[in-house]
């Protein structure tokens, strides 16, 4: 070993022994001919001192060196002269003074600074992430994500759980996404595809009599890239026998509020036992099935109120079957028309022709685009029913059901960032459930599963798969945290008759269904244990408990947001060699 103690270690009860140390020269400094390098590794920092009257070697060479030099010391704990400890630092207390210096290595000037917190490109850091991994805060997202695994690993192996690990090179798995192919060269034209998840797979270890499983999973999808996605990323993916929706639900967030405690005390949960919403009381209030319940701002229907009212863009939507809906921005009666035309732009990204707004500032007349069109009494009860007082911003979207709540949920998000609404210490999980088993989807004119095709629906809504297939409800659970689905999973089907009924509401010909997924049919029929399961994605999660805006703050080598490796720059052409050992031929697109 190079070392007997590490940086982070040393202590008042340290003094007077002599230590090796060895690491990174964090920062170095002369004072009145004297050397200061606070030495930096895994664990933390330690300051070290060459005087050149007591060791000149040391002092030399300390001399040379440069930040991120390596370098090993030896020489005896000391006390910090009085006056000159330093309280920000766990080894504050103390310094080393070296009689000893040994360069490792020398380093060129990294392209960005370790020991400061300053405003890096992306691309840069990506492009150097060992570089940029050895500052503070990516080295406490890593070792927090160590510490969440761990902690799932212990919790789940205590609870009778066995990690199983399950193919990588297998076939599709259907979870929504484009997969990742890889060409077979022993199987000319034929390809694996990388698996969107372990589902298949776990729910055959199910068949197989494992009861429980788990495994911190790595999972592929070839999706539009955003901050809280991956081309890659990891699940905890877990699968149970014998059990019932609740049974996973008490299991998760027994899991995930201990883990918290542990790994994140400085947390708060915003409420325990974790807040149940069904998915249509998510959309009524929020707009979205994966609400923030932090902090209020909750949507109001105000369709019944309008009906009639003789504001002709709002007439117009209800005509065609839509909805009219408005949120209250307390406080943001100042926005000026600029401001609020801002807001209406925004809006117009996510599909709503306009919005609609009340004003209603303190000392002011009140302003607006349509309350002209409305009766005092009316206004009245529109005002009533947003709960408006002086001071306060009403905004209003009129458009298809979709279009109204999507637009909706989107400002929310957005006005509760200006208004600082979401106390960022506060985590609040909680369950969606009651999904509809099924959606209608418009461009294929079929059934699309909501979850995926291996979840059953709610037993007592087995009949209306026949009669009204929209009303029929599935057995799946989203876990959410703050602004993020963190988490889904569902009560399987585990018999081949109703996994057959399913393949066909959706459009699934049984010929196709057969060289799909024979395999899940034909275990199905030897003895199949009900099963149910859940996948919480690792990365959304620790991002969360990190306080990071993305994904990629918590993952050691990420893809940047056009899914390319910057730093070894992947994807990248491959040797033709190599592409006529796959039978791969390359057809460029024309630009
Ligand atoms: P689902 O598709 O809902 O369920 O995925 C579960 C969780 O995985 C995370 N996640 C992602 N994280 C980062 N990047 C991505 N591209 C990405 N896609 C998904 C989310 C999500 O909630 N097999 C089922 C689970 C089950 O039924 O047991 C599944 O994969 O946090
Ligand atoms: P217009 O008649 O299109 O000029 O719109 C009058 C006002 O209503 C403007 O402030 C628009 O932003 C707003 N508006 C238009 N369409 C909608 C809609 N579908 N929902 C809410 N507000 C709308």
């Amino acid at each position: 070993m190079y070392k007997t103690h590490t940086c982070g270690e040393l202590h008042r009860s340290h003094v007077g022994q002599q230590v090796e140390l060895a690491g990174w020269v964090h920062r170095r400094r002369d004072h009145g001919g004297i050397t200061f390098v606070d030495l930096r590794d895994r664990f933390g920092i330690v300051q070290i001192v060459a005087d050149p009257t007591v060791s000149p070697q040391a002092h030399r060479e300390l001399e040379e060196v440069r930040n991120e030099w390596v370098i090993q010391a030896k020489g005896i704990v000391r006390r910090r002269p009085t006056g000159s400890e330093n309280p920000n630092l766990a080894t504050g207390e103390i310094e080393v003074e070296v009689s000893e210096i040994r360069i490792l290595n020398p380093a060129k000037t990294p392209p960005f600074s370790i020991n400061k917190d300053e405003e890096v490109d992306e691309n840069t850091r990506l492009r150097y992430r060992y570089l940029d991994l050895r500052r503070e805060q990516m080295s406490r997202n890593i070792l927090l994500r160590h510490q969440v695994v761990k902690f799932i690993r212990d919790f789940l192996t205590e609870h009778g759980f066995i990690e199983v690990e399950t193919p990588i090179l297998f076939k599709t798995t259907p979870e929504g996404a484009r997969d990742y192919l890889v060409p077979s060269r022993l199987h000319a034209g034929e390809f694996y595809a990388l698996p969107q998840s372990p589902q298949q797979l776990k729910q055959l270890l199910m068949v197989a009599g494992v009861e429980r499983y788990y495994q911190i999973a790595r999972c592929f999808r070839d999706e539009d890239q955003r901050g809280d996605r991956q081309p890659e990323f990891t699940q905890l993916d877990l699968e149970m026998s014998f059990v019932e929706r609740e049974d996973i639900m008490a299991l998760v967030e027994e899991l995930f509020t201990k883990l918290v405690a542990e790994v994140a005390p400085r947390k708060r949960l915003f409420a325990s036992p974790w807040p149940r919403l069904t998915y249509r009381e998510a959309l009524e209030r929020f707009g979205k099935d994966n609400p923030d319940l932090r902090y209020d701002l909750e949507l109001k229907n105000v369709r019944d109120l309008i009906e009639g009212s003789g504001f002709k863009v709002f007439e117009a939507a209800i005509a065609q079957g839509g909805d009219v809906r408005g949120l209250n921005a307390k406080g943001c009666a100042d926005y000026t028309r600029k401001q609020i035309d801002e807001l209406t732009e925004y809006a117009k990204n996510f599909g709503a022709k306009g919005l609609a707004y009340i004003a209603l500032p303190k000392d002011q007349e009140m302003r607006s685009t349509f309350a002209k069109f409305l009766s005092p009494e009316l206004l009245q009860a529109l005002m009533d029913r947003m709960g408006a007082e002086p001071g306060d911003l009403l905004l209003f979207v009129a458009d298809a059901p979709a279009v109204v709540f999507e637009t909706l949920a989107r400002l929310r998000v957005l006005l509760a960032e200006r208004l600082k609404l979401a106390d960022p210490n506060l985590l609040a999980f909680c369950w969606v459930i009651d999904f509809p088993f099924l959606n209608w989807s418009e461009e294929e004119q079929r059934w699309d599963p909501s979850h995926h095709l291996f979840t059953s629906p709610m037993l007592e809504d087995v009949p209306l798969l026949d009669s009204d297939p929209g009303k029929a409800r599935g057995q799946q659970y989203d876990m959410v945290l703050n602004d993020y689905e963190v988490g889904g999973g569902s009560i399987r089907i585990h018999d081949r008759q109703l996994q057959e009924k399913v393949f066909g509401l959706i459009g699934l010909e049984p010929d196709v269904a057969r060289e799909r997924f024979g395999h899940m049919l034909e275990a199905f029929e030897y003895g199949t244990p009900p099963h149910g399961g859940i996948a919480p994605g690792i990365d959304r999660i620790c991002m969360i408990l990190a306080g990071e805006p993305n994904i990629r703050e918590v993952i050691a080598f990420p893809k940047n947001q056009a899914a390319r490796d910057v730093m070894a720059d992947a994807p990248s052409p491959v040797e033709l060699k190599q592409l006529e050992d796959l039978h791969i031929q390359v057809a460029l697109p024309a630009d």
